[in-house]
C-alpha cells in the first residue's frame, strides 16, 4: 500500500471537513467537483432501476445496454466507429487507468506523464513497478509541452505516453500541432498513448483530432479515458474505448 500513493487533495478534504465538523467555516479548494447536485432525471432512474429490483452482479466489464449507449456516444463525439466491447465501465476514472497501466506496464518500462499533473499517474505508474519520466509543462510556455523535450525523454523503454488535454491542474490545451507531433512520435516509436478525456467536452473539436491522429493502430484495443457528465461524482461513468498504440501500419 506505501507504493500505492495518493491524491493529495482528498487528504486536504478529509482534514477539511473535520474543521468543518468542528464548526470551522471552510472554504473548500481541494476536490473539483460540480457545483450542482445530480439531477432529478438522473436521481429517478436510479431509484426506479432499484426498485425493480436491479440490485444484482452485473458483467465485470458493465451491462451491455451501457456499453452499447457509451459506444454510440463516443463514437458520434469522436468521429469513430467503437464496438461496445471495447467499452469497459468503471466507478470512476481512476480504476480505468489503473488497469490500463497495470497491463501496459512492465518493471523496467517508462511511463511519460505530464508535469504538474493529476498525482494518480505518477503512483500507478510506480505501483505497476515501471520508472515514471516527467514531462515538464511551463507557465512560459502556455503550459504546453516542448516537443524537442519530449522526443530526448522517449529511450527504448519507454512504453506509454500519458496525455490530458484539456488539462488538470494547469488548465492547458494541447495545440493541434502538438498532437499530431506526439501521435507521430509514438507512431515511430511503437508507443502507447493514454488519452485522459475527463475534460474533453469543454474541448470538444479536440477530441475528433486527438481519436484521428492518435488513432488505433490495426488489432489495437485501447483504454481512452473519459467520463460521462451527468455532473455528479457518484454518477460518473469512466468509458474505456482503448489506449491507443501506435506503430507502423
Ligand atoms: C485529470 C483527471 N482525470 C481523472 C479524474 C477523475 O477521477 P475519478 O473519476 O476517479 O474521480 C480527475 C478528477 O479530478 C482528473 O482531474
Amino acid at each position: 500500500m506505501s507504493r500505492l500513493g495518493t491524491e493529495t487533495a482528498f487528504e486536504v478534504l478529509a482534514k477539511a471537513r473535520a474543521l468543518e465538523a468542528k464548526g470551522r467555516d471552510i472554504v473548500h479548494l481541494e476536490i473539483g467537483e460540480p457545483d450542482f447536485d445530480t439531477p432529478p432525471s438522473v436521481v429517478s432512474a436510479g431509484v426506479a432501476a432499484l426498485e425493480r429490483g436491479e440490485t444484482h452482479y452485473t458483467p465485470s466489464a458493465g451491462v451491455i445496454e451501457l456499453r452499447d449507449a457509451i459506444a454510440a456516444y463516443l463514437g458520434a463525439r469522436r468521429g469513430l466507429s467503437i464496438d461496445p466491447t471495447q467499452v469497459v465501465v468503471t466507478p470512476g476514472a481512476k480504476p480505468i487507468m489503473f488497469y490500463a497501466l497495470l497491463a501496459l506496464l512492465d518493471a523496467g518500462d517508462e511511463a511519460i506523464y505530464p508535469d504538474p499533473g493529476f498525482p494518480i499517474y505518477a503512483s500507478m505508474i510506480d505501483f505497476a513497478g515501471a520508472r515514471g519520466v516527467p514531462l515538464p509543462l511551463r507557465e512560459r510556455d502556455d503550459f504546453e509541452p516542448d516537443l524537442d523535450e519530449l522526443r530526448h525523454l522517449v529511450t527504448d523503454r519507454t512504453k506509454v505516453i500519458v496525455l490530458n488535454s484539456p488539462h488538470n491542474p494547469t488548465g492547458g490545451m494541447l495545440s493541434d500541432e502538438a498532437i499530431r507531433e506526439i501521435a507521430r512520435l509514438a507512431r515511430e516509436r511503437d508507443l502507447w498513448v493514454l488519452s485522459d478525456e475527463i475534460y474533453g467536452e469543454l474541448a470538444r473539436h479536440q477530441l475528433r483530432l486527438l481519436h484521428r491522429d492518435v488513432r488505433p493502430a490495426r488489432g489495437s484495443r485501447g483504454a481512452h479515458d473519459a467520463a460521462a457528465r451527468s455532473g455528479s461524482h457518484a454518477r460518473r461513468v469512466p468509458r474505456a474505448p482503448g489506449c491507443h498504440r501506435e506503430g507502423p501500419e
